[in-house]
């Protein structure tokens, strides 16, 4: 262990006796001492359907939408804070009671809730090469300059895991923040992975569904920086 472990190595430390992935339409939740690690995501999900992972997915809207449209893709949502890991939850939840939806449906058997830390989640449980797309939707900016090394766009194992776990030629990266210095930091620092090249045209099938954040800077008229990346296999160029 390092002698000053830094903001993110302590959630990461503390992460191992917490953490858990949640159905919440069978509401089984499993350990994560339980899970045998790396996933084997065709066991886990009983289907060979490819998988997203959204980071940070806050009060879950994006999650939530986003699962119902593409019942043919399977959801991990990754999120550090209980509170909202609980708000999801309730958010998907009231969503299933409101419109009725039954259990046996197979609506939102395509999603779970993985109550952790994103690097400690993707250095230790995401198979290489398993992930179709990655979504960092507002990533907490850190504005104060004492606190940007906690951004997690500075985090070179977390980058390292990203680009390990990205499916080569077609995994794609999504990101969004309306933080600008920020956006110029992460499209910078993305640029030094060789494998990964932007999208030129800037849209993903998603785009027209906004997360909490999104809503709400919209109404107070902020920029939004959006960018997609696509891994690319280099062993054949
Ligand atoms: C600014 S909020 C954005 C929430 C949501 N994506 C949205 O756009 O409404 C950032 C979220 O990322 C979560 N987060 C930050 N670092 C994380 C990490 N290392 N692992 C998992 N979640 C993280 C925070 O708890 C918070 O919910």
């Amino acid at each position: 262990m390092r002698e000053n472990p830094n903001y993110n190595d302590i959630y990461y430390q503390n992460t191992t006796s917490y953490s858990q992935i949640i159905d919440i339409v069978t509401e089984h939740v499993i350990p994560f001492s339980e899970l045998d690690a790396p996933i084997d995501w065709e066991v886990f999900f009983g289907d060979a359907r490819p998988v997203e992972i959204e980071i940070g997915f806050g009060k879950g809207r994006f999650l939530l939408e986003a699962s119902k449209r593409h019942p043919k893709v399977n959801y991990i949502g990754v999120e550090r804070a209980q509170k909202y890991v609980e708000l999801t939850r309730e958010r998907f939840e009231k969503y299933m009671r409101h419109f009725g939806v039954d259990k046996a449906s197979g609506t939102f058997s395509n999603v779970r809730l993985a109550w952790t830390d994103a690097n400690y989640f993707l250095t230790r449980y995401v198979l290489a090469e398993s992930i179709q797309a990655y979504h960092i939707y507002f990533p907490d900016p850190w504005p104060k300059k004492r606190q940007r090394k906690r951004r997690i766009f500075r985090n070179q194992d977390f980058l390292a895991a990203l680009m390990r776990t990205l499916k080569s030629d077609s995994g794609r990266l999504y990101v969004v923040t309306d933080y600008e210095e920020y956006f110029q930091e992460i499209q910078e620092r993305l640029s030094d992975l060789p494998a990964l090249h932007p999208v030129e045209e800037n849209i993903g099938p998603d785009r027209d569904i906004a997360t909490n954040f999104e809503m709400k800077y919209i109404l107070e008229g902020r920029p939004i920086y959006r960018a997609v990346y696509e891994k690319v296999c280099l062993s054949t160029r």
